[in-house]
């Protein structure tokens, strides 16, 4: 490889490795993206004007085809894709670069193994295209399900003795490529037969999995993706490309664990448990203790607020359901103009998908310094007047704490009643993601504001005017 193309390499490198530092925070994570994607642009060009090819002539007007219409393409979906269908943009990503490997395996197949002496590939290289044909298929085929059920055309599949089945297939997935590794073949057939194993085995994986669990196996996918684009990057031998795919592959390995700890679940239960079905299934009747619940009224709760120093204002699931960002947005204003101090407590698996509160209240212009993460907010309740739990549940629940049977025991919750004052703003009395009953909503400093999330908050802006 030429000196100027091993600089520019390295030069993209160090922009990813910037740009994935730089996305960790709201407020620099357009310009980490923007850097990395620039870092990509450079690659890409190095790539099609310094790289040595191996064949003769090399076709730029095909090149530069494929590169416009995926580039119209890309610019068309990202510009009009919603936030709320964000993972569903990401799942469809994914596949494509499931698929994009797993074609760089078939096409390596062929040039090293297929039409050439069998005897001369090496093991290594075999290794490397056949995990590049399975990874590639598995992200391929699981990923477009994951967007098939995220935007709702296709609903969980769970054959009888689905987990048996998935287990017996990948075995004897793995068992099949030892087997084409050692004789070393160089049969079409055995390879289409691996490819098809590999594609049904990426529907069957993510086809039982629960509809709010697709966040954590998106993620997982992700990964994938990251590590068959290292692959082809060993393939090649190709610098950027390994170190690219390194990176993609190590951090949705992390946000796959981060996601599974702050659900208080392992991974093997997220993928083997089928757990989270739709959320909000579930009604609560009366709470463990046979409590009763306590009503109010958005003049009342808008009094409370008012007359309060602190507020710390919650948003959960439903807050992202109703699209409520720029009217909560508007009644924290509202209450810092009264001399109120308000903040956001965020939890990290608040709403569906990583990041949620985050990217809904950026929507609305709110302060990032107001969003305060959960560590940091939990020891602030106690002096705190008013919280105002909109559309959370889970992420409130008292029993994580306290009740050893429930679910989500040991998953680390926004410990909001040691504030003086409870408001929970939701419009019923069901459940969330994991089905279960919140005894926060009858404790006797709790008031419960029943009603759609944008109507309350409308109300209880419109009363906070008036006053
Ligand atoms: P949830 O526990 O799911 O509760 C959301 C609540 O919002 C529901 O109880 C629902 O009650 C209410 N709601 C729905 N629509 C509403 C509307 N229009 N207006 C007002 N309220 C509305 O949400 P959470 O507290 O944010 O917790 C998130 C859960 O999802 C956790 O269990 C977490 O483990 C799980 N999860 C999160 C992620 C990520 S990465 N964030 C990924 C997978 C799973 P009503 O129906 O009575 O209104």
């Amino acid at each position: 490889m030429n000196l100027t193309l091993s600089i520019i390499y390295l030069i993209s490198t160090v922009t990813f490795v910037i740009g994935l530092k730089l996305l960790g925070h709201p407020e620099t994570a357009k310009k980490g993206n923007l850097i990395a994607a620039y870092g990509m642009v450079l690659a890409i060009i190095g790539t099609i004007f310094l790289h040595d090819f191996e064949v003769p002539s090399i076709n730029y007007i095909l090149i530069g085809a494929a590169l416009l219409v995926g580039s119209v393409l890309g610019w068309i979906i990202a510009m009009k894709v919603e936030m709320t269908k964000m993972p569903e943009l990401v799942s469809l990503f994914n596949g494509f670069g499931g698929g994009s490997a797993l074609l760089i395996g078939l096409v390596e197949f062929n040039k090293n193994v297929g039409v050439e002496d069998a005897s001369k590939a090496s093991a290594s290289i075999i290794t490397t295209i056949l995990a590049a044909i399975i990874i590639g298929s598995i992200t391929f085929t699981g990923s477009l399900v994951a967007w098939a059920k995220l935007n709702g055309s296709m609903k969980d599949l769970r054959l009888p003795k689905y987990n048996l089945i998935n287990n017996i297939l990948f075995t004897a997935l793995v068992a099949f490529t030892a087997y084409i590794i050692v004789v070393n073949t160089d049969s079409y057939m055995l390879i289409y037969i691996l490819l098809i194993a590999s594609l049904i085995y990426g529907y069957l994986f993510v086809a039982p999995i629960g509809g709010a669990d697709m966040p954590v196996v998106i993620s997982l996918l992700n990964s994938l993706t990251g590590i068959a684009a290292a692959i082809t990057g060993i393939l090649y031998g190709n610098m950027v490309m390994l170190v690219g795919g390194i990176l993609v592959g190590s951090a949705g390995l992390i946000l796959t664990f981060v996601m599974c700890n702050a659900m208080n679940r392992s991974l093997t239960n997220v993928i083997f448990g089928a757990f989270g079905g739709d959320a909000g299934t579930g009604a609560i009747t009366g709470g463990k203790s046979g409590g009763t619940i306590k009503k109010t009224t958005a003049s009342d709760s808008a009094i409370l607020l008012n007359y309060a120093s602190k507020v710390v204002i919650v948003p959960g699931y439903g807050l992202a359901v109703a699209q409520a960002q720029h009217v909560i947005h508007e009644l924290e204003m509202l209450l810092t103009k009264k001399g109120v101090d308000v903040s956001y407590a965020i939890h990290p698996v608040a709403g569906r998908m990583p990041g949620h509160m985050n990217v809904l209240l950026a929507e609305s212009n709110v302060d990032y310094d107001k969003l305060i993460e959960m560590d940091d907010i939990n020891p602030q309740f106690p002096n705190t007047d008013v919280v105002l739990v909109v559309g959370a549940n889970d992420v409130v629940n008292p029993a994580a704490h306290n009740d050893p049977s429930s679910p989500i025991y040991g998953m680390p919750i926004l410990d909001v009643e040691n504030a003086k004052h409870i408001i929970v703003n939701k419009r019923s009395m069901n459940a969330g993601y994991a089905g279960i009953e919140n005894e926060l909503f009858f404790n006797t400093k709790t008031s419960m504001l029943f009603g759609d999330a944008k109507s309350a908050l409308t109300e209880l802006v419109s009363e906070l005017k008036n006053m």
